[in-house]
């Protein structure tokens, strides 16, 4: 299969590359900027908000060949990044059009990224996939998503395009330590931890459902493959581990694992952000047999470990 993945030098673009091109299939890739964790596989470097990206894109299927899915990761990924920064949400539903226009010129299906903010900050004990409202929309990045969805489901009323949504939570691990691009909690943490600084918990009873990378990415990959062969499409899933820990077990089971007392700092949540979310995987497990494997206290582990080993290997 011929996989076309837009944000491929992201976290989860890089992961899910890897773990495609391990299975033998194609990868291409579109990013704004160059992948500094690997060089696996070409990476088409271009804005997607620039008008003319279906256009340019059509062009390089000379070169690539027309894929058999898309898979749109690209976007401005930090809640409070887009609180400060209003016009990255407009960009990403930008991207978001640019990218489904694309598909609909060449009949191709795509998988699409939301997030978990789609559910706003309702404090359910755990949430389906039907929970989501554009009406609770915590920030502006919760507000892109929204629109991102809303702007796909159109294009399959309208066009019949194929697609599957994937609801991403918290997701950690693997290349995912570029802290001076994107603070992201737990490499944030464990930083700090290592340096001897204090820990800021925004939200310490905020409980939340961190996914490692692997896991997230399987489930990715049993959509493409399902997706591909007609046999799961235009369904929209939560992805993530299913079960909730509050920022204050983080911080503990991050100072246990590097043997150092936290120091914690409490502060409020900041705008924007949500305080629980646990996610219900049913629709996952039923319709593409997801089942994630890594625990919070095991995947920390693998995270530590892979960081150490990145830091040994590049200094
Ligand atoms: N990581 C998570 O915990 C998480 C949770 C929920 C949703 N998501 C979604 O999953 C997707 C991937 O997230 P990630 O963690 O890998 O983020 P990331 O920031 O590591 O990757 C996103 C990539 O998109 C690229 N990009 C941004 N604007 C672009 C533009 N105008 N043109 C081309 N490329 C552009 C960035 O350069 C980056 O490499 C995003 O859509 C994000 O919103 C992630």
């Amino acid at each position: 299969m011929r996989i076309l993945i837009t944000g491929a030098s992201g976290q989860i673009g890089c992961n899910l590359a890897l773990r495609c091109l391990a299975a033998g299939h194609t990868v291409h890739g579109v990013d704004q900027r160059p992948n500094g964790w690997c060089d696996a596989y070409p990476v088409l470097l271009h804005d997607l908000t620039r008008p003319g990206t279906p256009g340019l894109l059509t062009t390089q299927l000379a070169a690539w060949g027309k894929p058999d899915v898309v898979v749109h990761l690209a976007a401005h990924a930090k809640v409070h990044q887009l609180v400060l920064e209003p016009d990255k949400a407009m960009e990403n539903m930008v991207m978001t059009q640019q990218v489904l226009e694309f598909c609909r010129q060449h009949g191709l299906p795509l998988v699409f990224s939301s997030s978990r903010e789609v559910y706003g900050n309702a404090r359910r004990d755990i949430t389906a996939e039907a929970d989501a409202d554009f009406a609770l929309a915590a920030s502006t990045y919760a507000a892109s998503k929204l629109a991102g969805e809303a702007l796909v489901y159109s294009y399959a009323r309208c066009y019949g395009l194929p697609y599957l949504v994937f609801r991403l939570s918290n997701v950690y691990g693997r290349y995912d330590n570029d802290l001076g691009r994107m603070e992201r909690v737990i490499p944030l943490f464990m930083h700090k931890l290592q340096q001897g600084e204090a820990l800021t918990l925004f939200g310490a009873d905020k409980v939340l459902d961190f996914t490692y990378v692997d896991d997230c990415v399987e489930g990715l990959f049993l959509g493409i493959q399902a997706l591909q062969a007609g046999e799961v499409r235009d369904q929209t899933f939560n992805l993530a581990r299913g079960e909730g820990h509050s920022l204050r077990q983080l911080a503990d089971y991050l100072a246990g694992l590097l043997g150092r007392a936290a120091q914690v700092v409490e502060a409020p949540s900041q705008a924007g952000e949500i305080s629980r979310y646990v996610a219900n995987l049913e629709l996952a497990r039923r319709l593409l047999g997801y089942a994630p494997q890594v625990s919070l206290p095991e995947g920390l582990r693998r995270s530590l470990a892979w960081s150490r080993s990145w830091a040994a290997a590049h200094g």
